[in-house]
């Protein structure tokens, strides 16, 4: 019999913990030995009646005692500040830990300082934490014992521009990233703003240039380019569940064609299991990628070349995030990367 891997869950009350469940019961090398939250406790059939007949698994307080004793790889979707608690004392004990917040995405503990409201509580770790977006930084994965698992906007606008920005660095005068995304990316917490009779036959900005995935998105692209890049990066929120379309402006100095653009992105992604370059003209829609860990991506050129218009959806709760995590502990555990994605 192949070897199972004992998964536990952090946060499985919230939005992207009962996303990270719901997979992982699906997949074939796994077994969920532990799930807990903070003051959410009870069968998790209880919590979310969709698991009737799928689990018999109980919520409890996390503790890390209890995580260790029964993981060998722990999920930690809670909140940022929570899990640069916890994460180091998971790796300590040998568990590996995939954390879905922001704590370990930053490589500079004083910009997350600055974004985040809180001095870093683990800068040790922060060194020692790989970005979890496959596409990129898969040979560094597999060999990590803690991965910082992107932010969902992130992951959208990195991948739609990772190709572009590679390729044409020293022709990029800016680049606009006009983000939408869906209500529960905001998690499951209560919020006024939230409510549905505030959210729906809405839409609106929010942290206009001030939304903390700008400096997330600004260090994976800087890495590429080999040089500094700042993204005008602005949030809006769309009246629906799930799902985030980002629109991508970039000006060029030099001209390029929607056929030069095209082949770009089909060669960077060409072995990319969960990235689709649709076909020419095809614009990415949330509704295509709703409940699956694909990103689609849309290309448009202006009729001068010197506008390049990039589109990209994804679902926030599965490539936005823990189908993305999944993604990511297949590549460290050495199973097929797409196992229980498909
Ligand atoms: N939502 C998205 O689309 C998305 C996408 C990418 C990344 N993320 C990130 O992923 C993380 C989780 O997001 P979410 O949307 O799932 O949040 P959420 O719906 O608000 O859920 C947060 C979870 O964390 C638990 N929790 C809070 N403090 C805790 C503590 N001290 N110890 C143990 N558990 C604790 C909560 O438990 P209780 O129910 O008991 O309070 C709840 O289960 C966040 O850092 C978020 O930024 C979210």
């Amino acid at each position: 019999m192949k070897n199972i891997l004992k998964a536990g869950i952090a946060g499985v009350s919230g939005y992207t913990g009962k996303e990270a469940l719901s997979i992982l019961l699906k997949h074939p090398r796994v077994r969920v030995t532990y799930v807990a939250a903070n003051n959410t406790r009870g069968r998790v059939d209880g919590i979310y009646p969709e698991f009737l007949g799928r689990t018999d698994l109980v919520c409890q307080k996390f503790n890390i005692v209890q995580a260790v004793q029964h993981c060998d790889v722990v999920f930690l979707a809670l909140p940022h500040t929570e899990s640069m608690r916890v994460a180091g004392k998971l790796l300590k004990a040998g568990v590996k830990v995939i954390d879905l917040s922001a704590d370990y995405r930053l490589k500079s503990t004083r910009v997350y300082g600055r974004w985040y409201g809180r001095q870093h509580a683990d800068v040790q770790n922060v060194a020692k934490a790989v970005y979890g977006l496959p596409e990129l930084f898969r040979q560094k994965i597999k060999t990590a014992a803690l991965v910082a698992n992107p932010g969902c906007y992130p992951t959208a606008a990195i991948l739609g521009l990772a190709p572009l920005v590679t390729a044409k660095t020293s022709s990029i005068i800016s680049v606009v990233v006009d983000a939408k995304s869906g209500v529960s990316g905001a998690g499951r917490k209560a919020s006024l703003d939230l409510l549905s009779s505030e959210v729906n036959e809405n839409f609106k900005a929010y942290k206009v240039l001030a939304h903390q995935h700008t400096p997330e998105i600004d260090q994976v692209l800087s890495k590429l380019a080999g040089k500094k890049m700042a993204v005008h990066f602005v949030a809006h929120l769309l009246p629906i569940n799930r799902g985030i379309l980002n629109t991508m402006y970039v000006h060029l100095k030099e001209g390029i064609t929607l056929g030069q653009l095209r082949a770009l992105y089909k060669k960077f992604y060409k072995t990319e299991p969960f990235v689709r370059i649709l076909p020419s003209g095809g614009q990415p829609e949330v509704k295509n990628v709703a409940n699956t860990n694909f990103c689609d991506i849309g290309l448009a050129v202006s009729a001068d070349g010197k506008m390049a218009v990039i589109t990209s959806a994804i679902d926030n709760l599965v490539k936005g995030a823990a189908g993305q995590a999944v993604q990511n502990m297949n590549i460290m555990c050495g199973f097929t990367e797409n196992q229980g994605l498909l």
